[in-house]
């Protein structure tokens, strides 16, 4: 039978979590606030508006409108510097495989991101043409974990939520899939996905048994 694959970019087909915590931290910084790798796990899968407000409040601070738009551009420019030094290398472990073999088998593949940057991304990555559909944080209003990208996504695919598998490294994306009605795997560290139906270190820890088993699992 047929699935709807859906994946989350940042963190899960690319190493790009990395850089964008990076530029969050020297904004934060900045600013005089400081935020933990804990803090940060909340920021995976937010859109960058929602981000700001985040550590903001975390660090009980207010900014002016202005400045807060000032302070969003410089993150962005400094996040697409480190963006400018991806290669194909930084695909992460077993996606590039992953996304081939499910193409084989003529299984719709969907890109459902937060990011303004995604397109770009695949295309720098030379993997832009394997997603069937792709939508991204220029397409949708409401934020992860609210669960309108992944449900926009099986719209593009014409396949309903329960049958669709997201892939997520993020709490607010597992949650959005979660509430679309869809599996959700979560891909990471078990102790802050736990509210995934599954979770991997990485797509090479995927056992090809349980991926066989995925093209017949509903939620
Ligand atoms: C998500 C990332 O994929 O996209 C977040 O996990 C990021 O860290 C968000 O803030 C928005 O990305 P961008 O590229 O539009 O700033
Ligand atoms: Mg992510």
């Amino acid at each position: 039978s047929k699935k709807a694959f859906i994946f989350d970019l940042d963190g899960v087909v690319v190493d790009t979590a990395k850089f964008h915590f990076v530029a969050w931290q020297r904004l934060a910084v900045s600013l005089g606030i400081n935020f933990t790798e804990e803090e940060n796990e909340q920021l995976k899968g937010v859109s960058r508006v929602r981000s700001l407000e985040k550590i903001l409040k975390w660090g009980n601070k207010e900014i002016d409108q202005k400045t807060f738009e000032e302070k969003l551009i410089q993150k962005n420019e400094e996040y697409l510097e480190m963006v400018e030094t991806l290669t194909q290398e930084d695909i992460l472990p077993g996606v590039h495989d992953f996304l081939l073999r499910l193409r084989e088998s003529e299984q719709p593949i969907a890109l459902g991101s937060a990011s303004k940057n995604a397109r770009p991304i695949l295309k720098k990555l030379g993997i832009y043409d394997l997603f069937d559909a792709i939508v991204d944080g220029t397409d949708v209003s409401k934020a992860k974990p609210d669960p309108e990208v992944f449900l926009n996504a099986c719209q593009l695919l014409n396949m309903p939520a329960k049958n669709a598998v997201v892939f997520e490294d993020s709490i607010a994306g597992v949650q959005a899939a979660n509430n679309a009605g869809m599996i959700s795997i979560g891909l990471g560290d078990q102790k802050n996905l736990s509210e995934a139906d599954e979770v991997f270190e990485s797509f090479l820890e995927m056992p090809t048994d349980y991926q066989h088993q995925l093209l017949n699992k509903t939620k």
